[in-house]
């Protein structure tokens, strides 16, 4: 049984930086990526607050194909270069939208959705799947928080 337990007193940056810990303590040594990115999706979601979708969407052919996450059911392809997360693929850039509304071609699986953030995760130079998070707060992330999405992606390269 794992027990990863936020504290709710944590700050942001302590919750980032536990966030960072339980990722690395729970992938190290386990090959299986589809396994990791479940594990994951389920820390972010335990994690971050008022979050409404948390996961992964892999880099399959010319397109982004569903992976683990936690949240209701989404969309299970996206073209490259389509929505934030294709963009975020194509640009193999961090997408950080305030207002998904004002996002041209942003794709709403969850009509709750406010604001999200897409970071890729690369290997080799090549973006092998993006992290996407969907919060239903307008300007639910800032830099801080893409800072250390990156961190974990960084983190989870040669784990998935
Ligand atoms: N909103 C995303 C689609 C994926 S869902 O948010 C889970 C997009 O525009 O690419």
């Amino acid at each position: 049984m794992y027990d990863f337990a936020p504290d709710s007193a944590l700050s942001k940056a302590e919750l980032h930086g536990e966030l960072l810990s339980a990722a690395d303590a729970i992938t190290a040594g386990e090959s299986d990526g589809v396994a990791n990115m479940a594990n994951v999706a389920a820390l972010i979601w335990q994690y971050l607050p008022d979050l409404n979708w948390a996961g992964f969407y892999r880099v399959i052919g010319q397109e982004l194909v569903l992976g683990p996450f936690c949240g209701k059911p989404a969309c299970i392809r996206i073209g490259w270069g389509k929505g934030v997360c294709g963009t975020a693929a194509a640009a193999a850039a961090t997408q950080l939208v305030e207002d998904v509304h004002a996002f041209p071609g942003h794709i709403a699986c969850d009509a709750a959705s406010r604001s999200e953030l897409v970071v890729p995760v690369l290997r080799d130079g090549n973006v092998i799947v993006i992290i996407d998070l969907d919060s239903p707060s307008p300007a639910r992330f800032d830099s801080e928080d893409a800072r250390a999405l990156e961190e974990l992606a960084a983190l989870l390269s040669s784990r998935i």
